[in-house]
């Protein structure tokens, strides 16, 4: 992990800076990467975005809840999405973080809650993808994960795979043998080098790898990364495999790398837009800017213009 990104990231959990960002942030430029702080207001974002030929993903945000209520109102909070996505027609599917849904309270609550939000997507004809966290939870995420796969089939639920983690190769093959439909990102989170690779060339290089695995294997695969030299390097070799076009669609964040997410929709690619709303915004906010700490400046200017 480079410096800076991990010295963004120690900052972003002092308490200080917490409680004044948290007050004053969504003012000064966390807009650019959150849609909106409720769910109508959100969905007028995303009929926006479907008008220029992208689809979305829809994250209630929050992490990390303390208590039972909580995950009961965010496991609610999901279940909500799918009803408004049918009642506006908008063309989404919905992302969910367990820790959100209680897995640091207890394991067999957070499942139930899981449960319930991929019944859901299935009687909606729909999909939901478990975003994939730190790495003290991903086996626990990824035997959820299965669970559910087994009991509801692959269609209506995924999971994110992180090419900074060393286990990571281990994972995409056992999960390609569910013929399951995986999201490949780098990762965001602060990771130890005994777990994920230090030097950002490998988790480059394994991301490229991971993909193509995935995608040999015949899985459906979800390439999420802003990174052009990657991002070409695939296309390139999507067609020289011709890989099917419904095997595979392109993945970028709400609010980053916008002109790129519409040409590739121009150049005849599927491209989803992870749309992040709501009021529990900080932690997201501070792993985009700890990925890009120019971000922050952009932040710093929106401040002096206000
Ligand atoms: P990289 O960080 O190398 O950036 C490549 C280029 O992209 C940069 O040079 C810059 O131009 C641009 N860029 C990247 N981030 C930017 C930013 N914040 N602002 C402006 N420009 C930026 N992680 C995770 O651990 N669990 C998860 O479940 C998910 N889910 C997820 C969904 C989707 C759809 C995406 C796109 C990403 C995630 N991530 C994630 C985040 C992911 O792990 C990673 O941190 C970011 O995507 C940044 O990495 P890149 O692949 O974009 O490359």
């Amino acid at each position: 992990m480079s410096l800076s990104r991990k010295a963004v990231l120690t900052l972003a959990g002092n308490r200080a800076v917490t409680s004044l960002v948290s007050k004053y942030g969504m003012k000064w430029g966390a807009a650019r990467f959150v849609a909106g702080e409720t769910l109508d207001q959100t969905i007028e974002t995303v009929k926006k975005i479907n008008a220029d030929g992208l689809l979305v993903t829809l994250d209630h945000l929050g992490e990390s809840v303390s208590n039972r209520e909580e995950a009961l109102e965010a496991t609610q909070a999901a279940l909500d999405i799918f009803d408004a996505i049918e009642e506006s027609g908008v063309i989404s599917n919905v992302s969910v973080k367990l820790t959100q849904l209680g897995l640091d309270i207890d394991k067999d609550f957070c499942l139930e809650n899981m449960d319930r939000i991929t019944a859901k997507a299935k009687e909606k004809n729909n999909f939901v993808r478990i975003d994939m966290e730190d790495s003290p939870r991903l086996q626990v995420t990824i035997d959820i994960f299965n669970t559910l796969v087994d009991k509801y089939g692959k269609e209506h639920i995924g999971l994110v795979i992180q090419s900074y983690l060393y286990r990571s190769e281990n994972d995409v093959l056992a999960l390609g043998k569910k013929n399951v439909n995986l999201r490949i990102v780098k990762g965001a989170y602060k990771e130890p080098a005994e777990v994920a690779f230090p030097n950002k060339k490998d988790v480059d290089d394994n991301y490229v790898k991971l993909v193509k695995l995935h995608l040999q294997n015949g899985c459906y695969t979800a390439i999420a990364t802003h990174d052009e030299t990657i991002i070409n390097l695939l296309k390139d070799w999507l067609k020289e495999k011709q890989i099917p076009d419904n095997l595979y669609e392109f993945q970028m964040l709400y609010g980053v790398r916008n002109e790129l997410q519409r040409q590739l929709v121009r150049e005849g690619y599927k491209v989803r837009v992870y749309t992040p709303y709501g009021k529990d915004w900080y932690p997201y906010f501070t792993r985009r800017i700890a990925e890009r700490p120019a971000n922050a400046l952009f932040v710093l200017k929106s401040f002096f213009q206000k």
